[in-house]
């Protein structure tokens, strides 16, 4: 999809189709009231037949008599002065979802100057954009019939205030460059666990830095690991035919090439059978998402290249299969990280955190401005927040404080869970430093924290995506999240 601004309340050259927002009771918004002079009185006409609620999201193409556009697709935007950004997105949605299902090959939106409660023209631009093009992300790597394309090419974003042209063309390449970053996590995310190996996400970020010269990847092998020690992570990979990896993407993007970066950690578990602790069978093919975090490591950096950030940011994924086989990690079985803390580990369902562990102490090198970790890792995160919010767990306050603004600006929500020192003992074991799991209560709480025992020399956060990362049902699939959140965070950073 192509994506534009073109500047006055309503669009000046001919499209297929102009996109008007409509209040209750009939009320046209204003760049509607534009377009209602243009085409003649034709839009009070309609709203006039009472056809049009106005409701949010309930949609309506008219199709006047005009030069400037074929149709004009009425989109309810609810009661005049009470629109917020949460709503604003299920406008912008519902209108791509209407006109993805129309003829038109290209259309205008006048919806970027609505009157928000609680956020400007900016953040609506970036929020459209974002809002159509995870409507246009269609999967079809594994089909043998591909999905055929939309009519849809190109969307003009319409913006009456010139002051504004500036700000809303970064915010429109913002919208880009993060719909950028959810498609390319989303299609890691949904690619089955025979095709997506820790192998080929390495090859995608080495591909990945071939293509932006601000990027360069490094991959560790498992006998380069072994030297660094990292017998947790490889404990995971113990089982399967697939070798681990541990990938590491650098972007160079601050003036200083020595400034200290900001560093993401993703696990790429690619496929989490739960080892020797077997899952059950009933909805494990979800578990080739469990690389979801490196997805969306993946996809923030592909964003940062795109907008060329001024700060250093470098990516590392924790690459492994979970596999019960010959040489398979097995209940009590005890290894040491390259920490030197030794891991009991009485379940090899908890797999996450153990390749994690390594990554996070691997990252120390980089003396990192801060360290956010992301990764599908319990069950517990689903369990207390569905598909909403992502688990967010920090040993830094104003961090965790800053992730939380950001996850209600970008509606990537994110909630705290406590990470208080008297749950630590949960993890207590006989045998080793540390054991992998603490019991069946707090569950995400216990998983962070066994990972902040590796996170000490660094300010982190941790966000379990288990909830987040993907939808089942009808509607199964990858959702990209929270890439708009790491870019948001990254975009207010400095060098
Ligand atoms: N990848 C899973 C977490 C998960 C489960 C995500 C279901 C989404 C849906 C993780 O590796 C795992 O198996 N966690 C266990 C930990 C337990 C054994 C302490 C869990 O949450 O059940
Ligand atoms: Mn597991
Ligand atoms: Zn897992």
């Amino acid at each position: 999809m192509k994506y534009s601004l073109q500047s006055g309340s309503i669009p000046s050259k001919a499209t297929d189709c102009i996109v008007a927002g409509v209040w209750t009771k009939g009320k046209l918004t204003a760049p509607a009231v534009a377009l209602d002079a243009m085409l003649e009185g034709e839009l009070t006409r309609i709203v006039a037949t009472g056809d049009v609620s106005g409701k949010v999201g309930d949609t309506l193409f008219c199709h006047p008599k005009s030069d400037l556009c074929k149709r004009v697709l009425l989109v309810g935007c609810g009661d005049e002065g009470t629109l917020d950004a949460r709503n604003y997105r299920k406008v912008a949605g519902a209108a791509i979802k209407a006109l993805l299902k129309a003829t038109a090959k290209d259309a205008a939106f006048t919806l970027a100057e609505l009157p928000l409660k609680d956020r400007d023209a900016a953040w609506a631009v970036t929020q459209l954009v974002q809002a159509c093009d995870s409507n246009v992300y269609q999967y079809d790597h594994t089909k043998s019939k591909k999905k055929h394309a939309h009519h849809l090419k190109s969307i003009a974003v319409s913006s009456a205030v010139d002051a504004n042209r500036k700000a809303l063309g970064e915010a429109l390449k913002a919208g880009e460059s993060i719909a950028k970053g959810v498609s390319a996590a989303k299609e890691l995310g949904n690619l089955p666990g025979n095709v997506c190996t820790p192998t080929y996400l390495a090859d995608t970020a080495v591909k990945l830095a071939g293509h932006y010269k601000s990027l360069s990847t490094k991959v560790l092998t498992e006998k380069q690991m072994e030297k660094l020690g990292m017998g947790s992570l490889l404990s995971v990979s113990h089982g399967s035919k697939e070798e681990a990896k541990l990938i590491v993407i650098e972007y160079k993007g601050a003036s200083k090439a020595d400034s200290k970066p900001y560093v993401l950690v993703g696990k790429g578990v690619t496929f989490d059978t739960g080892g020797i602790s077997l899952k059950p069978g009933l909805g494990m093919d979800e578990m080739k998402f469990d690389m979801c975090g490196a997805a969306s490591v993946i996809g923030t950096m592909t964003a940062v290249a795109e907008l060329g950030l001024p700060i250093n940011v470098i990516g590392v994924i924790a690459a492994a299969e979970n596999m019960p086989g010959n040489g398979a990690t097995k209940p009590g079985d005890i290894v040491t990280s390259m920490s030197g803390l030794t891991i009991e580990i009485l379940n090899t369902d908890a797999e996450g955190r153990l390749v994690l562990c390594d990554a996070l102490t691997y990252v120390e090198r980089f003396k990192p401005k801060t360290v956010i970790d992301i990764a599908t890792l319990t069950g517990a995160a689903v369990a207390t927040f569905a598909d909403q919010t992502s688990a967010l767990l920090s040993t830094h306050q104003p961090l965790a404080d800053e992730l939380l603004e950001i996850g209600q600006h970008t509606l990537d929500f994110a909630w705290q869970l406590p990470l208080w020192e008297e749950y630590q003992s949960l993890l207590d074991s006989n045998f080793a430093d540390i054991a992998n799991i603490g019991g069946p209560k707090a569950g995400t709480i216990t998983a962070a924290c066994f990972l902040s025992r590796f996170t000490k020399k660094y300010h982190w956060a941790h966000l379990d995506i288990a909830g987040t990362a993907w939808l089942s049902g009808a509607q199964k699939g990858a959702t990209g999240r929270p890439v708009p959140l790491l870019v948001e965070y990254l975009r207010r950073q400095k060098a």
